[in-house]
Protein backbone atom coordinates (compact mmCIF):
# COMPACT_ATOMS: atom_id res chain seq x y z
CA UNK A 1 0.00 0.00 0.00
CA UNK A 2 1.85 3.15 -0.94
CA UNK A 3 0.15 7.20 -0.74
CA UNK A 4 1.29 8.75 -4.09
CA UNK A 5 0.92 12.58 -4.20
CA UNK A 6 0.52 13.28 -8.40
CA UNK A 7 0.45 17.11 -9.04
CA UNK A 8 -1.11 18.06 -12.11
CA UNK A 9 -3.17 14.79 -12.38
CA UNK A 10 -6.43 16.78 -13.85
CA UNK A 11 -4.14 17.75 -17.23
CA UNK A 12 -3.48 15.61 -19.98
CA UNK A 13 -0.53 12.97 -18.94
CA UNK A 14 -1.79 13.00 -15.03
CA UNK A 15 -5.54 12.09 -15.54
CA UNK A 16 -4.05 9.33 -17.97
CA UNK A 17 -1.68 8.51 -15.01
CA UNK A 18 -4.28 8.05 -12.36
CA UNK A 19 -6.58 6.35 -14.45
CA UNK A 20 -4.19 3.63 -15.28
CA UNK A 21 -3.05 3.54 -11.05
CA UNK A 22 -6.22 3.46 -9.87
CA UNK A 23 -6.62 0.47 -12.37
CA UNK A 24 -3.54 -1.54 -11.89
CA UNK A 25 -3.26 -0.40 -8.21
CA UNK A 26 -6.66 -0.12 -6.60
CA UNK A 27 -5.34 -0.78 -2.72
CA UNK A 28 -3.22 2.59 -3.21
CA UNK A 29 -4.32 6.12 -2.11
CA UNK A 30 -4.11 8.41 -4.86
CA UNK A 31 -3.61 12.14 -3.99
CA UNK A 32 -4.18 14.71 -6.45
CA UNK A 33 -3.29 18.48 -6.35
CA UNK A 34 -3.75 20.40 -9.26
CA UNK A 35 -4.84 24.13 -9.30
CA UNK A 36 -7.14 23.46 -12.10
CA UNK A 37 -5.67 26.23 -14.82
CA UNK A 38 -7.27 26.28 -18.54
CA UNK A 39 -5.39 22.65 -18.66
CA UNK A 40 -6.87 21.01 -16.00
CA UNK A 41 -9.70 19.35 -16.23
CA UNK A 42 -11.77 16.84 -13.30
CA UNK A 43 -14.30 15.94 -16.08
CA UNK A 44 -11.25 13.59 -16.88
CA UNK A 45 -11.35 11.79 -13.45
CA UNK A 46 -15.14 11.10 -13.30
CA UNK A 47 -14.38 7.39 -13.28
CA UNK A 48 -12.40 7.33 -9.71
CA UNK A 49 -13.73 10.45 -7.80
CA UNK A 50 -16.15 8.56 -5.58
CA UNK A 51 -13.43 6.04 -4.45
CA UNK A 52 -12.22 5.93 -0.92
CA UNK A 53 -8.79 6.36 -1.57
CA UNK A 54 -8.59 9.16 -3.95
CA UNK A 55 -8.59 12.90 -2.45
CA UNK A 56 -8.32 15.66 -4.81
CA UNK A 57 -6.76 19.14 -3.55
CA UNK A 58 -7.26 22.39 -5.29
CA UNK A 59 -4.27 24.15 -5.21
CA UNK A 60 -1.21 25.95 -6.55
CA UNK A 61 2.12 24.37 -6.30
CA UNK A 62 4.13 27.58 -6.34
CA UNK A 63 2.24 28.23 -2.72
CA UNK A 64 4.51 26.68 -0.51
CA UNK A 65 1.69 26.62 2.38
CA UNK A 66 -1.24 25.02 0.53
CA UNK A 67 2.31 22.39 -0.45
CA UNK A 68 3.04 22.42 3.01
CA UNK A 69 0.13 21.83 4.58
CA UNK A 70 -0.98 18.71 2.53
CA UNK A 71 2.49 16.95 3.43
CA UNK A 72 1.39 17.64 6.80
CA UNK A 73 -1.93 15.98 6.40
CA UNK A 74 -1.45 12.97 4.27
CA UNK A 75 2.11 10.24 5.18
CA UNK A 76 3.24 10.23 1.24
CA UNK A 77 5.56 8.26 0.52
CA UNK A 78 5.71 9.00 -3.64
CA UNK A 79 5.49 12.55 -5.51
CA UNK A 80 4.91 12.40 -9.28
CA UNK A 81 5.35 16.17 -10.34
CA UNK A 82 3.24 16.49 -13.35
CA UNK A 83 1.82 20.03 -12.67
CA UNK A 84 3.39 22.41 -15.28
CA UNK A 85 3.17 25.38 -17.60
CA UNK A 86 3.16 22.27 -20.45
CA UNK A 87 2.61 24.65 -23.33
CA UNK A 88 5.43 26.48 -25.81
CA UNK A 89 3.60 28.90 -27.87
CA UNK A 90 2.18 30.31 -23.83
CA UNK A 91 5.54 30.32 -22.41
CA UNK A 92 6.80 32.62 -25.34
CA UNK A 93 3.99 34.84 -24.43
CA UNK A 94 4.31 34.56 -20.65
CA UNK A 95 7.76 33.70 -19.31
CA UNK A 96 7.38 34.93 -16.00
CA UNK A 97 4.20 32.22 -15.16
CA UNK A 98 6.36 29.39 -16.11
CA UNK A 99 9.19 30.12 -14.24
CA UNK A 100 7.00 30.48 -11.00
CA UNK A 101 5.28 26.99 -11.57
CA UNK A 102 7.56 25.03 -12.99
CA UNK A 103 10.74 26.15 -11.10
CA UNK A 104 9.13 27.78 -7.65
CA UNK A 105 6.33 25.10 -7.29
CA UNK A 106 8.89 22.11 -7.97
CA UNK A 107 11.00 24.00 -5.49
CA UNK A 108 8.09 23.54 -2.97
CA UNK A 109 7.42 20.19 -3.44
CA UNK A 110 11.35 19.60 -3.25
CA UNK A 111 11.12 21.52 0.29
CA UNK A 112 8.12 19.96 1.65
CA UNK A 113 9.26 16.03 0.81
CA UNK A 114 12.59 16.75 2.40
CA UNK A 115 11.08 18.77 5.63
CA UNK A 116 8.68 16.13 5.64
CA UNK A 117 10.49 12.95 5.16
CA UNK A 118 13.40 13.70 7.69
CA UNK A 119 15.98 11.84 5.86
CA UNK A 120 13.46 8.84 6.67
CA UNK A 121 13.82 8.02 3.20
CA UNK A 122 14.23 4.43 2.14
CA UNK A 123 11.12 3.71 0.48
CA UNK A 124 10.21 7.35 -0.70
CA UNK A 125 10.56 8.54 -3.82
CA UNK A 126 9.97 11.98 -5.94
CA UNK A 127 9.67 11.43 -9.74
CA UNK A 128 9.86 14.53 -11.96
CA UNK A 129 8.26 14.66 -15.36
CA UNK A 130 10.03 16.04 -17.51
CA UNK A 131 10.79 16.20 -21.15
CA UNK A 132 13.05 15.90 -23.90
CA UNK A 133 12.47 19.69 -25.08
CA UNK A 134 15.50 20.16 -21.46
CA UNK A 135 18.21 18.82 -24.47
CA UNK A 136 17.51 21.41 -26.79
CA UNK A 137 17.17 20.41 -31.14
CA UNK A 138 18.88 17.58 -33.00
CA UNK A 139 20.02 18.07 -36.52
CA UNK A 140 19.14 15.06 -39.34
CA UNK A 141 20.90 12.25 -36.99
CA UNK A 142 21.92 11.20 -33.58
CA UNK A 143 19.76 10.99 -30.55
CA UNK A 144 18.95 11.90 -27.27
CA UNK A 145 20.72 10.21 -24.63
CA UNK A 146 20.02 10.39 -20.62
CA UNK A 147 23.91 12.41 -20.60
CA UNK A 148 23.42 14.88 -23.35
CA UNK A 149 23.60 17.93 -21.70
CA UNK A 150 20.80 20.59 -21.62
CA UNK A 151 20.78 22.96 -23.94
CA UNK A 152 16.90 24.60 -23.30
CA UNK A 153 16.13 27.19 -26.36
CA UNK A 154 12.53 27.74 -25.56
CA UNK A 155 11.33 29.68 -21.98
CA UNK A 156 9.17 26.47 -21.18
CA UNK A 157 12.52 23.93 -21.93
CA UNK A 158 14.47 26.47 -19.61
CA UNK A 159 11.90 26.33 -17.12
CA UNK A 160 11.75 22.38 -17.19
CA UNK A 161 15.73 22.24 -17.54
CA UNK A 162 15.83 24.75 -14.14
CA UNK A 163 13.66 22.43 -12.74
CA UNK A 164 15.29 19.20 -13.37
CA UNK A 165 18.56 21.32 -11.99
CA UNK A 166 16.83 21.40 -8.77
CA UNK A 167 15.81 17.98 -8.47
CA UNK A 168 19.29 16.86 -9.26
CA UNK A 169 20.69 19.49 -6.59
CA UNK A 170 18.18 17.87 -4.19
CA UNK A 171 19.59 14.80 -4.40
CA UNK A 172 23.42 15.90 -4.74
CA UNK A 173 23.40 17.85 -1.64
CA UNK A 174 20.83 16.03 0.86
CA UNK A 175 20.32 12.39 -0.63
CA UNK A 176 16.78 13.24 -1.38
CA UNK A 177 15.46 10.48 -3.25
CA UNK A 178 14.32 11.54 -6.32
CA UNK A 179 14.25 10.22 -10.31
CA UNK A 180 13.72 12.18 -13.51
CA UNK A 181 12.12 10.71 -16.74
CA UNK A 182 12.39 12.67 -19.89
CA UNK A 183 9.25 11.77 -22.67
CA UNK A 184 9.01 12.58 -26.07
CA UNK A 185 5.74 14.35 -27.21
CA UNK A 186 2.67 11.86 -26.00
CA UNK A 187 -0.69 12.34 -27.56
CA UNK A 188 -4.00 10.00 -26.83
CA UNK A 189 -7.21 11.13 -25.05
CA UNK A 190 -7.83 14.27 -22.87
CA UNK A 191 -4.67 16.22 -24.40
CA UNK A 192 -5.80 19.89 -24.45
CA UNK A 193 -6.22 21.12 -28.21
CA UNK A 194 -3.63 23.62 -28.06
CA UNK A 195 -1.22 21.31 -28.99
CA UNK A 196 -0.56 19.86 -32.53
CA UNK A 197 -2.67 16.72 -32.88
CA UNK A 198 -5.72 17.99 -31.35
CA UNK A 199 -5.69 21.10 -32.14
CA UNK A 200 -5.82 19.39 -35.88
CA UNK A 201 -8.52 17.39 -35.17
CA UNK A 202 -10.34 20.26 -33.89
CA UNK A 203 -10.13 22.38 -36.40
CA UNK A 204 -10.55 19.71 -39.15
CA UNK A 205 -14.08 19.40 -37.52
CA UNK A 206 -15.03 22.83 -38.02
CA UNK A 207 -13.49 23.06 -41.38
CA UNK A 208 -11.21 25.63 -40.21
CA UNK A 209 -7.61 26.47 -41.18
CA UNK A 210 -4.27 24.00 -40.01
CA UNK A 211 -1.65 26.11 -38.76
CA UNK A 212 1.57 24.52 -39.73
CA UNK A 213 4.71 26.33 -38.42
CA UNK A 214 7.04 26.64 -40.83
CA UNK A 215 7.87 24.70 -43.79
CA UNK A 216 5.90 21.58 -41.28
CA UNK A 217 9.34 19.46 -41.76
CA UNK A 218 10.28 19.64 -38.15
CA UNK A 219 10.62 16.51 -36.60
CA UNK A 220 8.44 15.03 -33.11
CA UNK A 221 9.34 11.87 -31.54
CA UNK A 222 5.60 10.63 -30.65
CA UNK A 223 4.59 8.36 -27.98
CA UNK A 224 0.85 7.39 -27.22
CA UNK A 225 0.70 8.24 -23.52
CA UNK A 226 -0.54 4.96 -21.97
CA UNK A 227 2.50 3.70 -23.60
CA UNK A 228 4.09 6.87 -20.93
CA UNK A 229 1.74 5.26 -17.82
CA UNK A 230 3.92 2.47 -18.10
CA UNK A 231 7.14 3.60 -18.86
CA UNK A 232 6.48 5.66 -15.30
CA UNK A 233 4.81 3.20 -13.32
CA UNK A 234 7.90 1.01 -14.08
CA UNK A 235 10.55 3.91 -13.37
CA UNK A 236 8.47 4.68 -9.62
CA UNK A 237 8.30 0.87 -8.82
CA UNK A 238 11.83 -0.50 -9.64
CA UNK A 239 13.95 2.91 -11.29
CA UNK A 240 16.88 3.59 -9.19
CA UNK A 241 16.91 7.14 -7.29
CA UNK A 242 19.62 9.43 -8.39
CA UNK A 243 19.12 8.72 -12.04
CA UNK A 244 17.46 9.73 -15.45
CA UNK A 245 15.69 7.76 -17.50
CA UNK A 246 14.61 9.15 -21.26
CA UNK A 247 11.06 7.48 -22.77
CA UNK A 248 10.61 7.59 -26.71
CA UNK A 249 9.35 5.16 -29.17
CA UNK A 250 11.27 5.80 -31.98
CA UNK A 251 8.05 6.55 -33.94
CA UNK A 252 9.60 10.24 -35.37
CA UNK A 253 7.61 12.11 -37.76
CA UNK A 254 7.77 15.73 -39.62
CA UNK A 255 5.09 17.70 -38.61
CA UNK A 256 3.16 17.82 -42.05
CA UNK A 257 3.27 13.98 -41.87
CA UNK A 258 1.32 13.91 -38.88
CA UNK A 259 -1.33 16.49 -40.00
CA UNK A 260 -2.20 15.12 -42.99
CA UNK A 261 -2.51 11.47 -40.96
CA UNK A 262 -5.08 13.45 -39.27
CA UNK A 263 -6.75 14.52 -42.35
CA UNK A 264 -6.98 11.58 -44.28
CA UNK A 265 -8.56 9.59 -41.11
CA UNK A 266 -11.24 12.27 -40.78
CA UNK A 267 -11.75 12.61 -44.78
CA UNK A 268 -12.88 9.10 -44.84
CA UNK A 269 -14.33 8.37 -41.81
CA UNK A 270 -16.33 11.91 -40.95
CA UNK A 271 -16.08 14.69 -43.73
CA UNK A 272 -15.10 14.41 -47.38
CA UNK A 273 -14.76 17.82 -47.00
CA UNK A 274 -11.67 17.77 -44.88
CA UNK A 275 -8.87 17.65 -47.66
CA UNK A 276 -5.22 19.10 -47.40
CA UNK A 277 -6.55 22.11 -49.04
CA UNK A 278 -7.19 23.24 -44.94
CA UNK A 279 -3.44 23.30 -44.42
CA UNK A 280 -2.13 26.98 -44.27
CA UNK A 281 1.81 27.30 -43.75
CA UNK A 282 2.11 30.02 -41.08
CA UNK A 283 5.16 31.88 -39.78
CA UNK A 284 7.28 29.21 -37.29
CA UNK A 285 7.19 29.42 -34.07
CA UNK A 286 10.11 31.30 -32.42
CA UNK A 287 12.93 29.37 -30.96
CA UNK A 288 11.46 26.45 -32.78
CA UNK A 289 13.46 23.33 -32.40
CA UNK A 290 14.23 21.28 -35.72
CA UNK A 291 14.16 18.01 -33.93
CA UNK A 292 13.98 15.29 -31.29
CA UNK A 293 14.77 11.99 -31.11
CA UNK A 294 15.07 10.00 -27.85
CA UNK A 295 17.48 7.08 -27.08
CA UNK A 296 15.11 4.66 -24.99
CA UNK A 297 18.28 2.22 -24.45
CA UNK A 298 18.31 2.98 -20.79
CA UNK A 299 14.94 2.20 -20.07
CA UNK A 300 14.32 -0.44 -22.38
CA UNK A 301 17.35 -2.49 -20.83
CA UNK A 302 17.39 -2.09 -17.59
CA UNK A 303 13.52 -1.88 -16.52
CA UNK A 304 12.03 -3.90 -19.75
CA UNK A 305 10.16 -1.32 -20.83
CA UNK A 306 8.65 -1.56 -24.50
CA UNK A 307 6.37 0.76 -26.76
CA UNK A 308 3.44 -1.31 -27.52
CA UNK A 309 0.92 1.32 -29.51
CA UNK A 310 1.78 1.65 -32.72
CA UNK A 311 1.23 5.06 -34.37
CA UNK A 312 -1.02 3.85 -37.10
CA UNK A 313 -2.77 2.38 -34.12
CA UNK A 314 -2.70 5.14 -31.53
CA UNK A 315 -3.38 7.58 -34.02
CA UNK A 316 -7.10 6.25 -34.80
CA UNK A 317 -7.63 5.73 -31.36
CA UNK A 318 -7.36 8.81 -30.28
CA UNK A 319 -8.94 10.33 -33.13
CA UNK A 320 -11.86 8.30 -32.11
CA UNK A 321 -11.86 9.36 -28.78
CA UNK A 322 -12.27 13.08 -29.80
CA UNK A 323 -15.15 11.96 -31.87
CA UNK A 324 -17.21 9.98 -29.32
CA UNK A 325 -16.17 13.29 -26.60
CA UNK A 326 -16.94 16.06 -29.02
CA UNK A 327 -18.80 17.69 -25.95
CA UNK A 328 -15.74 17.43 -24.57
CA UNK A 329 -13.88 19.28 -26.90
CA UNK A 330 -16.35 21.87 -27.12
CA UNK A 331 -16.69 22.71 -23.18
CA UNK A 332 -12.14 22.89 -23.23
CA UNK A 333 -12.65 25.14 -26.39
CA UNK A 334 -14.81 27.41 -25.31
CA UNK A 335 -13.91 30.91 -23.07
CA UNK A 336 -10.17 31.07 -22.64
CA UNK A 337 -9.08 29.43 -25.20
CA UNK A 338 -10.82 31.75 -27.96
CA UNK A 339 -8.65 34.10 -26.40
CA UNK A 340 -5.94 32.49 -26.82
CA UNK A 341 -6.01 31.26 -30.03
CA UNK A 342 -6.41 34.76 -31.32
CA UNK A 343 -3.51 35.87 -29.39
CA UNK A 344 -1.32 32.81 -30.90
CA UNK A 345 -2.73 32.31 -34.28
CA UNK A 346 -4.71 35.46 -35.45
CA UNK A 347 -2.73 37.63 -38.58
CA UNK A 348 -0.04 35.04 -38.39
P1 LIG B 1 -1.18 19.80 -19.16
O1 LIG B 1 -0.93 21.23 -19.49
O2 LIG B 1 -2.20 19.05 -19.92
O3 LIG B 1 -1.58 19.67 -17.62
C1 LIG B 1 -0.92 20.39 -16.61
C2 LIG B 1 -1.69 20.21 -15.32
O4 LIG B 1 -0.99 20.91 -14.28
C3 LIG B 1 -3.11 20.80 -15.37
O5 LIG B 1 -4.01 19.93 -14.74
C4 LIG B 1 -2.98 22.10 -14.59
O6 LIG B 1 -4.19 22.51 -13.96
C5 LIG B 1 -1.91 21.73 -13.57
N1 LIG B 1 -1.18 22.89 -13.07
C6 LIG B 1 -0.65 23.91 -13.80
N2 LIG B 1 -0.08 24.82 -12.98
C7 LIG B 1 -0.25 24.35 -11.72
C8 LIG B 1 0.13 24.83 -10.44
N3 LIG B 1 0.79 25.99 -10.30
N4 LIG B 1 -0.18 24.10 -9.35
C9 LIG B 1 -0.86 22.93 -9.48
N5 LIG B 1 -1.27 22.44 -10.66
C10 LIG B 1 -0.95 23.13 -11.77
O7 LIG B 1 0.25 19.09 -19.24
P2 LIG B 1 0.64 17.64 -19.78
O8 LIG B 1 0.80 17.69 -21.25
O9 LIG B 1 -0.25 16.64 -19.16
O10 LIG B 1 2.10 17.52 -19.16
C11 LIG B 1 2.27 17.05 -17.83
C12 LIG B 1 3.75 17.05 -17.50
O11 LIG B 1 4.46 16.23 -18.42
C13 LIG B 1 4.39 18.44 -17.57
O12 LIG B 1 5.31 18.55 -16.51
C14 LIG B 1 5.13 18.43 -18.91
O13 LIG B 1 6.25 19.27 -18.86
C15 LIG B 1 5.53 16.97 -19.02
N6 LIG B 1 5.67 16.44 -20.38
C16 LIG B 1 4.64 16.58 -21.28
C17 LIG B 1 4.76 15.99 -22.54
C18 LIG B 1 3.65 16.11 -23.56
O14 LIG B 1 3.84 15.70 -24.70
N7 LIG B 1 2.50 16.64 -23.24
C19 LIG B 1 5.91 15.27 -22.87
C20 LIG B 1 6.94 15.16 -21.92
C21 LIG B 1 6.79 15.73 -20.67
O1 LIG C 1 8.71 16.91 -26.56
C1 LIG C 1 7.93 16.93 -25.42
C2 LIG C 1 7.08 18.18 -25.41
O2 LIG C 1 6.07 18.00 -26.39
C3 LIG C 1 6.46 18.48 -24.05
O3 LIG C 1 7.47 18.74 -23.13
C4 LIG C 1 5.51 19.67 -24.14
O4 LIG C 1 4.85 19.85 -22.90
C5 LIG C 1 4.49 19.40 -25.22
O5 LIG C 1 3.67 20.54 -25.39
C6 LIG C 1 5.16 19.06 -26.54
O6 LIG C 1 5.85 20.21 -27.07
P1 LIG C 1 5.80 20.58 -28.63
O7 LIG C 1 6.08 22.01 -28.78
O8 LIG C 1 6.63 19.63 -29.41
O9 LIG C 1 4.26 20.23 -28.93
P2 LIG C 1 3.15 20.97 -29.80
O10 LIG C 1 1.99 20.02 -29.90
O11 LIG C 1 2.90 22.34 -29.34
O12 LIG C 1 3.84 21.05 -31.24
C7 LIG C 1 4.28 19.90 -31.93
C8 LIG C 1 4.97 20.37 -33.20
O13 LIG C 1 3.97 20.93 -34.08
C9 LIG C 1 5.98 21.48 -32.98
O14 LIG C 1 7.07 21.31 -33.88
C10 LIG C 1 5.22 22.76 -33.33
C11 LIG C 1 4.24 22.30 -34.39
N1 LIG C 1 2.95 23.01 -34.42
C12 LIG C 1 2.26 23.12 -33.25
C13 LIG C 1 1.04 23.80 -33.21
C14 LIG C 1 0.29 23.93 -31.92
C15 LIG C 1 2.44 23.53 -35.60
O15 LIG C 1 3.08 23.39 -36.67
N2 LIG C 1 1.24 24.17 -35.56
C16 LIG C 1 0.53 24.35 -34.41
O16 LIG C 1 -0.56 25.00 -34.46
Amino acid sequence: MKTVLVTGGAGFIGSNFLLYLAKKYPSYRLLNLDKLTYAGNLENLKEIEERKNYRFIRGDIADSAVVGKVFAEEEIDWVVNFAAESHVDRSILMPALFVRTNIMGTANLLNAALNRWEGAWEDKRFLQISTDEVYGSLGETGYFTETTPLDPHTPYAASKAGADLLVKAYHDTYGLPVIISRCTNNYGPYQFPEKLIPLVINNALHRKKLPVYGDGLQIRDWLYVEDHCKALDLILHRGKTGEVYNIGGHNERTNLSVVRTVISYLREHVDPGISEALIAFVPDRKGHDFRYGIDPAKICNELGWRPETPFAEGIVRTIRWYLENRDWLERVTAGEYQEYYRRVYEGR
